[in-house]
């Protein structure tokens, strides 16, 4: 039996989609625990591709049962859009799909606060996706959130939304003199979706608990990154959840001893999509490069990734953050025509030499990164199956983050493709 949390260990992006895809086919669980459909996992199998924002990425290989977890912010409308392109490949999602009685719910007017608020912060907008993730969240902690129980039962339903609408819809007139919602109207718009999600709603806790009795082996899939954690990551310019380890068993339920196995992924350069603090930023022709060569376009939003070189001070942050025992080093391949590769191995700070990631997103801006250049291997690592058959500069490069973070990888990836893996 192992539980498994699956981590990104960057700013989002890793490739955790594929990652958890590959590894599902010996999961019986499969849980998304946090995030909502900010997210956008991408999988490529059989010549197909699928991009999976709510739906954890169990779903295709293999039977595993997929969970979206308590933690998870889940908007009914863009879940029932998912279900239908999942229903073209899988259409009995029977004993396949649950989704926890006690998860948010994304409302349209989340989304609406989610806009509004990004408008009215101008030039210190976070970047959102715009998918109401925030105002989601601010909606649970201020305990007046609705949660999937409540669309079991349209008068509970109906009357906190018209509870919920008389306040926000003093801040759309007085501070954001933006049109004022109508409950009936929202309601008409989500009743149909919640007519589709209501058989999948259940007690996941009860289900996950049985599983770990059971000795059954389960994959906790976490959203979005560490550096974007709502505590650990560049506050303000995170998401409003917590992707890291502690936020796998607070978004399921799983008690943390249950925890076998910590899992990070970090690409083999560093990406970063909206705003905020990103020291080993290129804005030259490697940046541009590694930005064609890795398609670094927001798989939900569309907008184009920022890019830069690995930086390992962040990455051995992210390590101790999360515990991770296991790594996923992915798209080693956009690497492979670069006749030079740097990592970042220190900063400045001030004039001052640091060798650790500030927590104070000001001081993050001012760093001024510190590199350590390896020779290219300019060459194709796509086809390559086996850790010791990468070219010898590439071999170096990984032995070089493995010893600058004291653990080491158990999958690299070369490529989009479920096959284009190295299992080490
Ligand atoms: P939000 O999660 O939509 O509130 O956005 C907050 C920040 O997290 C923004 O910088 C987004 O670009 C970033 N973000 C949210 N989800 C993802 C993701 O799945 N990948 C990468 N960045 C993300």
């Amino acid at each position: 039996m192992s539980v498994r949390i699956i981590i990104g260990a960057q700013w989002g992006d890793e490739g955790k989609g594929k990652i958890v895809d590959l590894l599902a086919k010996e999961s019986r669980y499969v849980v998304r625990y946090q995030g909502g459909a900010n997210a956008g996992h991408t999988l490529k199998f059989d010549d197909k591709t699928i991009v999976l924002h709510l739906i954890p990425s169990g779903m295709f290989n293999g039977d595993s049962r997929c969970v979206i977890g308590n933690g998870v912010v889940v908007d009914p409308i863009a879940l029932v859009e998912e279900l239908k392109e999942v229903q073209e490949i899988t259409p009995n999602l029977d004993n396949r799909l649950f989704i926890s009685s006690s998860a948010h719910v994304i409302l349209p007017y989340h989304k609406v606060l989610d806009m509004v608020k990004e408008k009215s912060r101008g030039s210190d907008a976070i970047g959102t996706t715009g998918r109401g993730i925030g105002p989601a969240y601010v909606s649970k902690v201020s305990r007046v959130g609705i949660r999937m129980e409540d669309l079991l039962n349209e008068e509970i339903l109906e009357d906190k939304i018209r509870k919920n609408l008389a306040d926000i819809n003093k801040a759309m007139e007085h501070v954001y003199t933006e049109p004022k919602l109508s409950a009936a109207k929202l309601l008409d718009e989500i009743r149909p979706a919640i007519e589709i999600i209501k058989p999948y709603i259940c007690n996941t806790s009860e289900l996950l608990h049985d599983a770990l009795e059971d000795d059954q082996s389960i994959l906790l899939e976490g959203a979005q990154g560490s550096l974007l954690d709502v505590d650990h990551g560049t506050y303000p310019y995170v998401t409003s959840s917590s992707p890291t380890a502690g936020g796998a068993c607070t978004g399921s339920g799983i008690p943390p001893l249950a925890i076998t196995h910590s899992l990070g992924i970090t690409k083999a350069y560093c990406t970063r999509v909206g705003n905020g603090p990103f020291p080993s930023e290129l804005d030259d022709e490697a940046g541009k490069k590694l930005a064609k060569n890795g398609h670094e376009f927001g798989a939900t939003t569309g907008r184009p990734r920022r890019c830069g070189w690995l930086d390992l001070v962040a990455l051995r942050y992210a390590v101790r953050l999360n515990g991770f025992n296991e790594l996923a080093l992915t798209k080693l391949d956009v690497l492979d025509d670069f006749e030079t590769v740097k990592v970042c191995t220190g900063y400045k700070l001030d004039g001052k030499e640091i060798s650790y990631f500030p927590l104070n997103s000001n001081e993050v801006e001012r760093l001024e990164p510190i590199y350590r250049s390896f020779d290219g291997w300019m060459s194709s690592t796509r086809d390559i199956r086996n850790f010791d058959d990468l070219p010898q500069n590439a071999l170096d490069y990984i032995r070089f983050i493995e010893e600058y973070i004291g653990v080491g990888f158990t999958i690299v990836s070369t490529g989009p493709k479920r096959t284009e893996t190295i299992l080490r």
